[in-house]
């Protein structure tokens, strides 16, 4: 075999092969800045429900859709897939089981952007969970689902860790889904980051009433140039407004509790530079 030979060989099926997951980065992301828990958890009356940790549940009900987040403890229907089919679900909306893609709320636009590394990493610590026996049910959708999310994800390389915009960015994007729920409703029915990214005014209906998402730019008097970092990191963790009153749901505070400082930082770096846009009307 020639060199050139095994070198094409080596990549095409390095592509999981070469990333470097861990569990414990695992678990950092799924139980911090991902918060995948804030929709496959079922709640309790005083937050997410005790020893039923990913074991799914009822996540929005509309006209539209009713969206149930599955069981994804090792209880669930991923017990048995393989690694690469639960990092293609999480990154392409595409199950084994299923002849459609998984549908919204779960924010695979974004997701399809973690790292291998990433992705990876997740699948090892989600195979690690507790398991519970939970049986949420399916999911109904009335809206057409797309056929894909987009082209198959191949290999994406692991950002820089740092406090810097473009690790700030991917925090905020890919993993956190912040600019998701933060970005108005855009033509196509869902929230539109590409052009609006971080003007809010995205509204969440649920027990709690309706919540609207704040607008995360640095607009002088819609968003959040006159909050000082302190008072940022105190929202966003601790869901405490600087008055002192609790914010509303969704969000995932404790999920961000769980924020190291240096990617907290890195997350805040990068919406100071978001261009300012004003509340959308
Ligand atoms: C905003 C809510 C939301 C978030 C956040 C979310 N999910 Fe989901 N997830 C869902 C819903 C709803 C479904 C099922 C949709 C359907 O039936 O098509 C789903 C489906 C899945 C499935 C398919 C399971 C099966 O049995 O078919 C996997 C795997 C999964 N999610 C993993 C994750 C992981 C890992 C994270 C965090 C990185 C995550 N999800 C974050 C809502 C969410
Ligand atoms: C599931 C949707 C959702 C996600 C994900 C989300 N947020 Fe929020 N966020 C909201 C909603 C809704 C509010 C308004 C809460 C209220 O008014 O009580 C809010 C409020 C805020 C505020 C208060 C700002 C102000 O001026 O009032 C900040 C700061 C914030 N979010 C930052 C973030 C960051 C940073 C992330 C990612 C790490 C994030 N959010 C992820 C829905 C979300």
């Amino acid at each position: 075999m020639t060199l050139g030979k095994f070198l094409s060989v080596a990549l095409v099926s390095g592509s999981a092969a070469l990333a470097d997951p861990t569990v414990e980065r695992g678990e950092y992301l799924v139980e911090g800045p991902a918060g995948c828990g804030n929709c496959h958890t079922p709640m309790g009356p005083n937050g997410p429900a005790e020893r039923m940790n990913l074991a799914g549940r009822l996540v929005e009900e509309n006209p539209h859709f009713t969206a149930i987040a599955p069981n994804i403890t090792p209880r669930g229907r991923v017990s048995d897939w393989t690694d690469e089919e639960f990092a293609r679900a999480i990154r392409e909306g595409v199950t084994p089981h299923d002849t459609r893609v998984i549908g919204p709320p779960m924010p695979i636009a974004l997701y399809s952007r973690l790292s291998d590394d990433d992705v990876f990493s997740m699948v090892k610590y989600l195979q690690t969970v507790p398991t519970v026996e939970n049986d949420p049910g399916a999911s109904t959708y009335k809206i057409p689902l797309p056929p894909a999310y987009g082209p198959p994800v191949g290999s994406v390389p692991h950002p820089e860790e740092g406090i810097t915009v473009e690790y700030g960015e991917y925090l905020a994007g890919p993993v956190a889904h912040c600019i998701e729920c933060h970005s108005p409703m855009g033509q196509e029915g869902g929230p539109d980051w590409i052009n609006q990214p971080g003007a809010g005014g995205f509204k969440f209906d649920g027990p709690w009433g309706t919540s609207i998402s704040a607008n995360l730019t640095p607009h002088e008097e819609d968003g959040i140039a006159s909050w000082t970092d302190d008072a940022l990191k105190q929202m966003i963790t601790a869901g405490l407004r600087p008055d002192g009153s609790q914010m509303m749901p969704p969000m995932g505070y404790h999920h961000y509790a769980r924020l190291k400082p240096e990617d907290l930082d890195a997350i805040i770096l990068y919406l100071r530079q978001l261009p300012a846009l004003p509340d959308p009307t």
